[in-house]
């Protein structure tokens, strides 16, 4: 099946090469030059585990191609897909101009019946958006061909990308086209087990689903990031109040790990975008609101806990950083809790000294060279001649760690923990003060 996905970003790269690597043709448009020779060349923009080694597979092979030119773009696909960014405006709302020019694209040049897939994370009613664009943009050539939007939002996490693609929990697609609904079962027939997980329902629904996913997900971070500030003023263990939860199914294990907030480029924009929407239609989510504003406060208590440490002077400390990125297995800072901690260190008069195992180049790239940011080359030396020591990001390399070891490199012995790493008991015998989340007396 000859397919065009419109946007080479983390959306659209994955999903071009995971349905390359099933058999498709599949051509990847961007506008941006740059980037397109180099993914021609096998070079990707992102850190993404194994998709490097797919992309030029793929390539290799001849079945995934690039290109810029979006006359030829628009010819090759029965299936266009559009996964361009949808930004946050500055009230909130997911900004649709990238989404609606990729439509104005394909009703310039297209020249035969097309199928229009929406992946990006768009509001509902951008399928109706996009039709309409692609419709005045052909009456304008005078031309008449038939076109159909559907909503295909993806469900991938960073990191995991390409496993959440090729054994995702559902596939969705909006639409009340057979016709449609026959291409998309084609598109995803090579994926045998996720035909059975094909979801057919109406767009709009298609769309809401998305942002609700997502908007769960960061409610059930928020409510137990509540929580453990609550266990933190009543003495008790929010890691064993997990536990005690999550064995009911009804709650379940998963995403209920408290920590300094979510971050990343979905939750913090979707929850704000779906809290706008709502106020479009004149209805107030107030659960929206207060998910977003817990997390927002949750992202300044690694910062409290250490001014505390530190009796509220932190000029002139070094504070060893360990996890720059939102989450493990991404080199993506955008609405990192270490950026809020960092920014507040700095105001502070700290400087920082941070290890990453992948986003060093990220966090020059956003701050530049400055005095008071030392990027380290792993690990033991972003401790070397530190106060005391935050970690933002579970880092697999940072969970096992010889506590004597870290006493005798930090003046002050102090352990800022934002994602509950170790055993309060063993550090605290090591003669460290731990400062964990939601776990006793870790305020
Ligand atoms: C999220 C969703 O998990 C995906 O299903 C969705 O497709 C994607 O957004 C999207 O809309 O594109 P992602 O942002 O890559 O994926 O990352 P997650 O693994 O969901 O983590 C988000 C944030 O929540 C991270 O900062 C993480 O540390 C935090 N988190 C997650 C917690 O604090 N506690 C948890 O229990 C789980």
């Amino acid at each position: 099946m000859k397919i065009t996905i419109f946007g080479t970003g983390y959306v659209g790269l994955v999903t071009g090469t995971c349905l390359a690597d099933v058999g498709h043709d599949v051509l990847c448009m961007d506008v941006d030059a740059e980037k397109i020779t180099r993914l021609e060349a096998g070079e990707i923009p992102i850190y993404e585990p194994g998709l490097e080694s797919m992309v030029k597979h793929n390539v290799g092979t001849g079945r995934l191609r690039f290109t810029t030119d979006p006359a030829e773009a628009v010819a090759f696909g029965v299936l266009q897909f559009i996964a361009v960014g949808t930004p946050p405006d500055e009230d909130g709302s997911a900004d649709l101009q990238y989404v609606l020019a990729v439509a104005d694209t394909i009703g310039e040049h297209m020249q035969e019946d097309k199928v229009i897939v929406d992946k990006s994370t768009v509001p509902v009613g951008t399928a109706d958006k996009v039709l309409a664009q692609v419709q005045k943009r052909l009456a304008s050539r005078g031309a008449e061909f038939d076109v159909e939007v559907c909503s295909n939002p993806e469900f991938l996490k960073e990191g995991a990308a390409i496993e959440d693609f090729t054994h995702g929990a559902r596939i969705i697609v909006g639409t009340n086209s057979e016709r449609v609904k026959r291409l998309m079962r084609e598109c995803y027939a090579p994926y045998i087990r996720l035909q059975e997980k094909l979801m057919f329902m109406d767009v709009r629904a298609a769309e809401l689903t998305k942002y609700a996913a997502n908007a769960m997900l960061a409610t059930k971070i928020s409510f137990m990031n509540e929580i453990a500030n609550l266990a933190e003023r009543l003495g008790a263990d929010v890691e064993q109040v997990r536990r005690g939860i999550g064995s009911d199914p009804r709650i379940g294990y998963h995403f209920i790990y408290p920590g300094c907030g979510y971050g990343g480029s979905c939750f913090p924009k979707d929850v704000q975008a779906l809290e706008r929407t709502a106020r479009d239609v004149d209805y107030q989510a107030e659960l929206l609101a207060a998910v977003e504003s817990v997390n927002n406060r949750q992202k300044q208590t690694l910062f409290s806990k250490l001014a505390n440490a530190f009796d509220g002077d932190l000029k002139g400390r070094t504070i060893a950083l360990w996890g720059l990125s939102f989450k493990p297995n991404t080199d993506d800072m955008r609405d990192a809790p270490s950026r809020t901690l960092m920014e507040a260190l700095w105001d502070a008069g700290a400087t920082v000294q941070a290890y990453d195992p992948e986003a060093m180049k990220e966090c020059r790239r956003l701050y530049g060279e400055r005095d008071d940011l030392l990027l380290a080359g792993d690990r033991v030396q972003a401790v070397k001649g530190a106060d005391a020591l935050v970690i933002c990001t579970e880092w697999k390399e940072f969970r096992s760690l010889d506590f004597a070891w870290l006493k005798s490199q930090l003046s002050m012995p102090v352990i800022v923990d934002g994602r509950n790493l170790y055993d309060p008991e063993i550090v605290r015998d090591a003669g460290l003060m731990y400062y964990a989340v939601g776990r006793g007396d870790s305020l």
